[in-house]
């Protein structure tokens, strides 16, 4: 075989390695870096703190030996190598939680292993690998709580201050955030305008971590969490739905069932606020930006909707534009009404 030809070949095998890649997020899942850097170096200590099967971590070990994120030495023992600092929860890039097959990130990008999914179905690759969406998966499985509750601790992001300091809060006396996650934003509406009171509405895990952040803000006389769907009818009772950075997440008649349960429930007079967020492909099209927008339509559907593709998904649920607020880059808000 001519040599160009085996280093095409080398080079397609090494293109296509999906044992690395699982190797490096096993270990960031199990912290073997930590665990080394605190001493416990040593196979069958670490195969014990970690509740693994030595005779597999040992070739795991090894393999990241061979890798460079180790080194071995001659007694066995491993220490961690300068590629594999980064994994140290210290580290300040924060790789090892991204990486971590119990993190929220890590779970999502484990599905992309099907992105030919996405390519032939436009839907995201999640429920083809998991059995179910994004969300219902880390909703309905207990080993995302405690990634959840991790992720209540991130400020409101995503030009998410128009929200708060851009809506004319002081005619509305209640608002229900639905999808309203870690509670973050549901918390600082209420701290900025103290008149509000509020409803949290999220799927199981998330409401209840997002019940927890209300109660440890001190806000649980004004606020409550509830578990609910916003593909069944929502409980009415509030002057404003608040649906921020939900859409996305959903293809256009998803996200049309959504406008018309939170126009439903507002009613005649109440008021769905639209506060969707819009992800910066800088410029579609070109080689560079193919593969993050692959990533990106494999893991929602919609990345990028014009405000003008919103109203129309409003009108498409029943409902009609009675304000337009501030776009920024990433977010823009509307206000909608029952037609
Ligand atoms: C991208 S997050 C947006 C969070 C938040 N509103 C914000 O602005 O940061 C989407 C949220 O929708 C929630 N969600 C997904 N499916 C849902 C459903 N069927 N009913 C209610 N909430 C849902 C998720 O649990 C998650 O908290």
């Amino acid at each position: 075989m001519p040599t160009t030809t085996l280093n095409h070949h080398e080079r397609l095998r090494a293109l296509t390695d999906l044992l690395t890649p699982s190797i490096i997020r096993a270990a960031a899942t199990l912290r073997l870096a930590d665990h080394i850097a605190a001493g416990v170096n040593r196979t069958d200590a670490l195969a014990e703190v970690t509740g693994t099967i030595p005779e597999l971590l040992d070739m795991l070990l090894r393999r990241l030996a061979g890798l460079e994120l180790l080194s071995r030495a001659e007694d066995g023992s491993y220490a961690v190598a300068p590629l594999g600092e980064p994994l140290l929860d210290t580290d300040p890039s924060g790789i090892r939680g991204l990486l971590s097959m119990d993190g929220l990130f890590g779970r999502q990008e484990l599905a992309l292993v099907n992105v030919l999914h996405t390519v032939r179905t436009g839907q995201p690759s999640h429920a083809a690998v998991f059995g179910a969406g994004y969300w219902e998966d880390i909703n309905h499985n207990p080993e995302f709580v405690d990634a959840l509750e991790l992720n209540a601790h991130n400020p409101i992001g995503w030009d998410a201050s128009i929200i708060v300091e851009g809506y004319d809060w002081s005619q509305v006396r209640s608002v229900t955030d639905v999808g309203g996650h870690s509670g973050a934003l549901l918390i600082e509406l209420l701290r900025s305008h103290p008149h509000l009171t509020g409803r949290l509405l999220d799927l199981k895990n998330v409401a209840e971590v997002g019940g927890r952040a209300i109660a440890a803000a001190g806000l649980a006389d004004r606020a409550e969490a509830v578990v609910g769907s916003f593909f069944e009818p929502l409980p009415t009772g509030t002057d404003v739905y608040l649906l921020s950075a939900i859409l996305a997440d959903w293809d256009d008649e998803q996200a049309i069932t959504i406008l018309r349960h939170c126009g439903e429930a507002a009613g005649p007079g109440g008021k769905v606020l639209l506060a969707e967020v819009n992800l910066p492909v800088a410029e579609t099209g070109s080689l560079e930006t193919a593969g993050f927008e692959l990533y990106l339509r494999a893991t929602m559907p919609a990345p990028v909707r014009s405000v003008e593709q919103l109203e129309r998904l409003g009108e498409a649920a029943g409902l009609r534009v009675s304000w337009r607020g501030p776009v920024t880059p990433v977010r823009s808000l509307l206000e909608f009404t029952l037609a």
